[in-house]
């Protein structure tokens, strides 16, 4: 668990920040002359955590703090905490995750002014969460390692199922990660819903996973090791990897379709500080608080129709991707994810 805090706002560019996400029309100092404070129970990548905390601080002048965890772990810290939240917001992850904590009443709605512009279905009806990026689950091979076992980049779910990949897939935990989880959704998806036709097929899969990892982009680097041929991870995770050096990897999709992410944030319900929680719900719907990601690395497609795009950005237009329902994957999560540790093994502790 990670506790970060970002320190020394510029007074001068806090107030010129303002002026850029006028929606909000709030400030950083309360009415009683208090300063703000925030609290972001942040579930995407620790770098761009980091950096979207940092923006927010120095846009907006309240001392902000995080805390990251995967999908699965924030769960169950807002299910711990709840009588006594620590978190102001919960900032990332997929929208499965929110689902699931709504209907535990861990979540407070709020429906920003800036939410307007996010589609239907990417927001909750009466916001309690509400969808900030998108991105695709792929496949993510180590292009040396699958020449040693004489095989193609995979191309279909099916093609995991090669017994020349034995001990030689990467995937995380669907009861800690988010990631893990929406690949268990899609399964589900791609099978009508028929939950033992999907065990059946993670059955055949965990013949030939090396481990399942905590984190859903984990895999990424144990496949960049070689210690894997073939990670089931978010496609931006690959790319990010890729980016930053890893030549080794190539990404490939499966032909008959793939799963996807609304990457959301909500209010805590009874958190701390509700108003600087309004604030950054706000302030990260805005066009320039959606392009922070690509500056670390993070390759979602932003939300906002008027952010920039990286290039980087895989376009789902060229991929084909299955009917994934985030609200029914969400009321499925609790019940899929102790179904999978019942059958492949509690999720890991680290
Ligand atoms: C990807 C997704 C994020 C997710 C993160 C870690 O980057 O875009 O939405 O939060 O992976 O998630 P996980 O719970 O799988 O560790």
């Amino acid at each position: 668990m990670l506790i970060k805090s970002q320190s020394g706002p510029s007074l001068l560019i806090a107030g010129a920040a303002l002026l850029l996400f006028g929606a909000c029309g709030s400030s950083s100092e309360k009415e009683d002359g208090a300063s703000l404070k925030l609290s972001v129970l942040c579930t995407v990548e620790e770098t761009w955590c980091a950096a979207q905390t940092a923006a927010f601080q120095q846009a907006t002048g309240v001392a902000t703090t995080f805390v990251r965890m995967s999908s699965g772990d924030a769960a169950t810290a807002l299910r711990d905490g709840k009588d006594d939240p620590q978190f102001s917001v919960w900032w990332g992850g997929s929208a499965d995750g929110y689902v699931a904590a709504q209907a535990d009443g861990l979540l407070e709605a709020y429906v920003s002014p800036n939410a307007a512009a996010v589609p239907t279905q990417s927001k909750d009806a009466d916001g309690f969460w509400t969808g900030i990026y998108v991105g695709a689950l792929g496949f993510c091979s180590n292009t040396e390692a699958l020449d040693t076992a004489g095989l193609e980049a995979p191309h279909s779910w099916d093609d995991l199922l090669d017994p020349a990949l034995l001990g030689l897939v990467s995937m995380a935990h669907p009861a800690s990660s988010g990631t893990a989880y929406t690949a268990l959704w899609t399964v589900m998806t791609l099978n009508d819903l028929d939950e033992d036709a999907t065990f059946s097929y993670f059955e055949q899969l965990d013949a030939n996973i090396v481990d399942y990892t905590k984190s859903g982009s984990a895999p990424v680097q144990v496949v960049a090791d070689s210690e894997a041929a073939v990670g089931i991870v978010f496609a931006h995770d690959c790319t990010a990897a890729i980016a930053k050096g890893a030549t080794n990897l190539q990404l490939t999709f499966p032909e008959q379709g793939t799963g996807f992410e609304t990457g959301a944030m909500a209010m805590i319900n009874g958190g701390p500080d509700a108003e600087a929680a309004r604030l950054w719900i706000d302030w990260a719907l805005t066009a320039q608080a959606q392009e922070v990601g690509a500056q670390a690395f993070a390759f979602q497609l932003p939300m906002n129709p008027d952010a920039k795009v990286s290039e980087l950005s895989v376009d789902l237009d060229s991929i084909k991707l299955v009917a994934y329902d985030s609200a029914a994957a969400g009321e499925q999560r609790d019940a899929l994810s102790a179904r999978f540790e019942a059958q492949f093994g509690p999720k890991p502790e680290s």
